[in-house]
Order: structure tokens, then sequence, then C-alpha cells
């Protein structure tokens, strides 16, 4: 089912990695609707942070659907940790998993909802073939490594091609924008129709986050 309100997903990549139960306090107690987990292997792209065992300390601290953004290498290896540790929805990148379809089919099978991923230089087309598989379209808007970026606007057409592919398929996955959003960006993306917006250094960084995430909904003008 398709969702009417945009949904706000704080990513704890931008929390204080010394006390992220804080971090996720912070997200339950100012309206996020999910809880963004951004996975990096050093690899994949130049960044590290944690792994399956963040999930599992995180799950029993919140009811919030907890959404595994894997950018890594290899995904396969990894989503049965993950699905075990707690995490609801697991999204691993096109780019990094040459048997995408099993690894959604799998993923889907451990009871999760499956995500794709697109890095900014992929093309929607690379995705044909798998999105009946597909609960989840992340689409980045910045390259995958690291929090506090400037958005690549370009990439928002992208929502676009996901939307009418949606539409002439009858399939329902949800598009979700990741990387730049903030109080002056976040409108584009709600414009060409995202249903999701991840958001970690506007969040975080912000004087009054339920505010922040008011505004990213568009239920003020800014
Ligand atoms: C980037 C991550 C994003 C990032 C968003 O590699 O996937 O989720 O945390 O952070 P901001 O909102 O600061 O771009
Ligand atoms: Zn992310």
């Amino acid at each position: 089912m398709l969702s009417t309100q945009t949904l706000i997903a704080p990513s704890l990549l931008s929390a204080n990695f010394a006390n992220m139960g804080a971090g996720l306090r912070l997200i339950e107690e100012h309206g996020g609707d999910l809880v963004h987990l951004d996975v990096m292997d050093g690899h994949f792209v130049p960044n590290l942070t944690f792994g399956p065992q963040m999930v599992r300390d995180l799950r029993p601290l919140t009811r919030l659907p907890l959404d595994v953004h894997l950018m890594m290498d290899q995904p396969e290896r990894h989503i049965q940790a993950f699905a075990e540790a707690g995490a609801d929805s697991i999204t691993f990148h096109v780019e990094a998993c040459v048997h995408a379809h099993r690894t959604l089919d799998a993923i889907r099978k451990l009871g999760k909802k499956a995500g794709i991923s697109l890095v900014p230089s992929t093309p929607v087309v690379l995705l044909e073939g798998i999105l009946a598989w597909v609960d989840l379209v992340l689409v980045m808007t910045v390259n995958p490594g690291f929090g506090g970026q400037e958005m690549i606007p370009d990439c928002l057409d992208k929502v676009g091609a996901l939307i009418e592919r949606r539409r002439s398929s009858g399939a329902s996955f949800l598009i979700a924008v990741d990387g730049g959003i903030n109080l002056s960006t976040a409108h584009l993306a709600r414009r060409v129709g995202a249903d999701i917006l991840m958001v970690g250094s506007a969040f975080f960084n912000a004087a009054d986050p339920r505010q922040v995430v008011r505004s990213l909904k568009g239920s003020h003008i800014v």
C-alpha cells in the first residue's frame, strides 16, 4: 500500500556513536517515522560504521521500524545476520550484488521488507527485471559514504521514472530519497513524489528536530 504522507527516516549516522541510545530517543521523541541505519564496509564506500550488533542492541529500545541501508560489497553474506538482529527492512545496492534477485528473494523469505538502492551514476533501467521483488527503492542523491553532503538534484529525476514504472506495472514499492535532505531541498523530493525522506545531519544538527521533521513532511511552510 502506498503512503499518503511523506515519511521521515532520520539516520543515526549523524548521531553520537558513543551514545546511540540517545540518538534513537531523539528520533522517537521528535516524530521520526523510521530509524535509518547506515552500514558501511570501507570498501563499497570509503567509510566504516557498524554491523548487526548495533541493530540487535537498538531493537529492544524502540518500536519504530529499523531500516537498514547496506553500503557494502556482497551484501548477501550479511542479510541473515541483520534480519536476525531485528531489522525490519534491508536495502542493498544493485551495484554491489550480481545476484540481486536472489538476494531480494532471500530478504523476503527472512520475513523482511526488501529494498534496492542506486548510487547517483546508476540509471533506473538497471532495476528492470527486479522491481516486482522490491518493497523499497532507495534513490541516493549523494555519493554514499558520508553524511552532510550536498544533494545532487538531478538524481531526483529517477523518482518520476520509478513512479511511472510503478504505475504501469501495478507494483506497490515505496520510493525513498537519501542524501542532502534538509529544509531547503526536501520540497524538491516531495514535489517529485518521494514517499520517504532519509535525513541525517539536518535532523541531528537542528536546534529543534521536531520542527525539522514537520517541515520535511511539508506540513508547514519554511
Ligand atoms: C550516505 C547515507 C545517508 C546519510 C544522509 O551515505 O546513506 O543516509 O546519512 O545524511 P545527510 O542527510 O546528512 O546527507
Ligand atoms: Zn542511507
